[in-house]
């Protein structure tokens, strides 16, 4: 029996915040102790948490490790995609399986394990992305929710590639209502947004900043709608994946003022980064091409007031990263061909906690919530993870609320030659990040192993 105690720090969950001692028997969280109560029991190991937060790890419900997209494959793999989350206090991640278009899920599904399987740092879970809804996919989405895999995805955008058209997706929702699966929507009308690519490419605009103008808001904001309208119409829940853009979230805050079961996450490029990036000198633009893009900077301040007022829950990054070189780099001649994604899975919790806690947007427990709580109360993984209660996996972190450090690529450990946030100074770290009670990261220094990091298989929507 392996026995630890966090000694002396502050327990922040999304609702509480107060002094205690954590104590970790085999793996999970056996007892916790107010201030000078102390155990009268004997630990393995105590670390010191004085003057820091005690926080449950983050949950990342959206990556994207090994996947094939834009003539190339992310470049982050799970044991380097894992190690990288770890170190930024990601104890969680719900990565993408994709359905190759003709196959069965399971063919996807069964890839995706093997891709993961003994290589990862932390626990990982799937959703599926569903390329192809038929009446053989839909009977086998019920098995998948019996083997833990309990949220679609499916696309409005990439038409010819990853889009389903709006039969496919009220069909997969229509189910999803009935087994109590969660559907993620990537709502963009990728079909217009198509001409006005070709358009801007026949004029010869193939700088990456034509990434941006030729995906408006209002794609997003049209998808949004359909999505909700479906979703109310099949009488199921649905979920934005990477929200954007201000009209979109309008969509997001009518539907649920209405009472509808529609949730929502950003990202941090979304709240950090603007359309003003794609326009960075010579080729750099093409650092920050991801999908939805980057939009102008005035709508962050709608993004956050969204994360405040609790009509968006979730921060989780669509971390997908592409090296400038080799793979970026495709798209010198047409921004239609640099591959779509950015790096995050890392930089998430020091961004948030900066810009967000330290500039007094939210609190240290919406910090939780957004980063933690939210993403395993809707995705299936809660109280297992997710937050500090007796019985919970001891998926922890001591976080130092005042460390500074700078970001940059030559420091991060996401395989990827360049960081969208280079030379920015964060303060906040964590000292140590506990994968099941075993410290994973101290002060920087990875002392995990890959394959440590398991499978979970996750619960039905139950909120
Ligand atoms: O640019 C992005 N987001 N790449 C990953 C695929 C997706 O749509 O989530
Ligand atoms: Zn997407
Ligand atoms: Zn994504």
């Amino acid at each position: 029996m392996s026995k630890t105690l966090i000694r002396g720090g502050t327990v922040v969950t999304a609702v509480d915040t107060y002094k205690a001692d954590v104590a970790i028997v085999d793996g999970r969280i056996a007892a916790i102790f107010g201030d000078g109560a102390g155990p009268n029991m004997t630990f393995d190991t105590t670390i010191d948490a004085t003057g820091k937060y005690v926080m449950p790890g983050g949950i990342d419900a959206h990556t994207h490790l090994d996947m094939p997209f834009g003539g190339t494959t992310s470049s982050d793999d799970f044991e380097t995609g894992t190690l990288a989350a770890a170190h930024g206090g990601t104890t969680s991640i719900i990565d993408f399986a994709i359905q190759a278009k003709g196959d069965p899920l399971r063919k996807g599904l069964d890839t995706w394990h093997a891709k993961a399987e003994g290589q990862a740092a932390i626990d990982y879970a799937f959703h599926m992305i569903m390329t192809d809804v038929n009446d053989g996919t839909i009977e086998e989405m019920g098995q998948l929710v019996k083997e833990g895999i309990t949220s679609f995805k499916m696309f409005m955008a990439y038409p010819g590639v990853l889009m389903v058209d709006d039969g496919q997706i009220f069909r997969g929702m229509q189910r999803a209502g009935e087994i109590g699966a969660l559907i993620c929507m990537h709502a963009e009308n990728g079909i217009p947004l198509d001409v006005l690519i070709g358009q801007a490419i026949a004029k010869g605009n193939t700088a990456p900043k034509y990434h941006s103008i030729t995906r408006p808001q209002i794609a997003e904001a049209e998808g949004t709608h359909r999505a909700i309208c479906l979703a109310e119409m099949a009488g199921a829940p649905v979920y934005m994946v990477h929200l954007s853009a201000e009209r979109a979230l309008k969509q997001v805050v009518e539907a649920r003022d209405r009472g509808l079961p529609t949730y929502a996450e950003t990202c941090p490029q979304y709240l950090f980064l603007s359309d003003e990036n794609l326009d960075e000198p010579g080729f750099e633009g093409a650092k920050y091409v991801c999908t939805p893009p980057l939009r102008p900077k005035h709508m962050q301040e709608d993004l956050w007031r969204g994360l405040r007022t609790h009509d968006l829950q979730v921060v989780s990054t669509d971390h997908c990263p592409f090296c400038m070189k080799g793979q970026k780099e495709l798209g010198k001649d047409s921004f239609a061909k640099i591959p779509n994604g950015m790096p995050g899975v890392e930089t998430r919790l020091y961004l948030l906690w900066d810009g967000g806690v330290r500039q007094g947007r939210i609190s240290m427990n919406r910090f939780v919530e957004i980063t933690s709580t939210a993403p395993a109360k809707l995705f299936g993984l809660y109280p297992k993870k997710g937050t500090i209660a007796i019985g919970a996996d001891a998926d922890l972190l001591v976080w130092d609320g005042e460390k500074k450090h700078v970001l940059s690529d030559k420091t991060l450990h996401m395989r990827v030659d360049y960081s969208p946030y280079e030379g920015r100074e964060v303060v906040g770290a964590p000292t140590h990040v506990l994968s099941h009670g075993r410290v994973v990261v101290e002060n920087g220094k990875y002392l995990g192993k890959k394959g440590d990091g398991r499978f979970v298989q996750r619960g039905t929507f139950a909120l």
